[in-house]
């Protein structure tokens, strides 16, 4: 077997796909843990904080669950996900059948090219800087990605599938109505689905992110379009893997009709857990307050330590830069114990920036702050 062939000598898929961006980053890790305080991992996001007792609670109640879930969630899942997107963010319009769970949003976007068949003739847009799984997926389906912020930039294509993601990770830009208003209709005029990547919909600081399902954005028509959610940081539910879409009736149908098949399930406890989730915002307040204390502490610290601050208005990231190569950033940042992203795994344009991540106990950046600014 060699790198590019495996068993029989077929074409190993993983060669077709990136490197898996986090497996880089070894020798700068064991800098950053080398630090006699200890490391400050601000890396990959992964949330910290406990899971709120009342989703825990639901999970073990329901835990006696020797039958398969279905594929559609149950019934009150999907009625407390659409009720969460009015309460939370002004979505109207949801029936129950325009919301399917996902095995965490990652699994569906990794998938959604291959799902919706598309295949070598579709185009797939990505922002320009982009979570690495829009074009993951685009490369397992076998279509083209192109990487675009601006629609003039697209020229004549035609595209099957448009990604948006605002706010973005990794640099926390918010789109505006009018922008996300244009990229519908032109969509529309060309038949291409917008799949709207909602993670971080909850985390507004600097402005509020307005989901592409909202009434000021599609007219209450939600043909095409799709918005993608995720409990894994507004409820620190990431080790339950619990996402789901919502939208277009028709999409959500064809997916479901396809995951029905591929045994794409999200587990009854974990769907039980996302009704008690989706239905309590308290414990999602409490945990966007953490995130804006330390937002909040580590902003002043990284302006004071010379870095720039881009966008970052909205979301679990700061996108920051010394005006250098992202990787001495990382470096020196390594030196004193505090590890974070390149800005170039989610694409060129990200070369001389770092993505810093919320995610660190409230002791944990305090010592980065310390550092910083000591
Ligand atoms: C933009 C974006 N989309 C999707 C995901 C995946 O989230 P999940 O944990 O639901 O798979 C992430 C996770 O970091 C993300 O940053």
């Amino acid at each position: 077997m060699s790198a590019e062939r495996s068993h029989a000598g077929r074409p190993r898929r993983s060669a077709t796909l990136p490197t898996f961006p986090w497996d880089t980053l070894a020798d700068v890790t064991t800098r950053a843990r080398s630090h006699p305080d200890g490391i400050v991992d601000l890396s990959v996001g992964s949330p910290v904080d406990p899971v709120s007792p009342l989703i825990r609670s639901a999970l073990a109640a329901a835990s006696a669950s020797p039958g398969y879930p279905t594929t559609a969630g149950t019934p009150a899942l999907r009625a407390a996900a659409a009720n969460a997107l009015q309460r939370r963010f002004g979505i109207t319009g949801l029936a129950e059948h325009a919301v399917l769970p996902a095995i965490g949003t990652k699994e569906l976007i990794a998938w959604l090219p291959t799902l919706l068949g598309f295949g070598p003739d579709d185009l797939i847009v990505v922002p320009e800087l982009a979570y690495p799984t829009y074009e993951v997926g685009a490369l397992l389906a076998g279509a083209r990605v192109v990487r675009a912020d601006a629609l003039t930039q697209l020229g004549p294509q035609r595209p099957a599938l448009i990604y948006l993601n605002s706010p973005s990770n990794p640099t926390g830009r918010v789109l505006g109505v009018d922008h996300l208003r244009k990229v519908v209709a032109w969509a529309r005029e060309r038949d291409a689905i917008v799949a709207s990547d909602e993670c971080y919909l909850g985390l507004g600081w600097d402005a509020a992110p307005i989901s592409v399902l909202h009434p000021d954005v599609c007219d209450g028509d939600h043909t095409g379009l799709l918005a993608l959610h995720s409990l894994s940081k507004t409820s620190s539910l990431a080790g339950y893997r619990a996402g789901f879409a919502a939208g277009d009736p028709e999409l959500i149908a064809e997916l479901l009709a396809v995951r029905k098949h591929a045994g794409m399930m999200v587990p009854g406890p974990v769907q039980a857990a996302m009704v008690a989730a989706l239905d309590d915002d308290d414990h999602e307040h409490k945990q966007r307050n953490r995130y804006a204390r330390r937002r909040a502490a580590l902003l002043p610290a990284l302006t004071e330590a010379g870095f720039t601050i881009d966008h970052s208005e909205a979301g679990l990231y700061l996108w920051a830069t010394r005006g250098e190569p992202c990787r001495d950033t990382m470096a020196w940042l390594a030196d004193r114990g505090i590890l974070v992203a390149p800005g170039e795994f989610y694409g060129p344009g990200g070369s001389h920036h770092v993505r810093i991540a919320l995610t660190a106990t409230d002791e944990r950046i305090a010592a980065a702050v310390h550092r910083l600014t000591a």
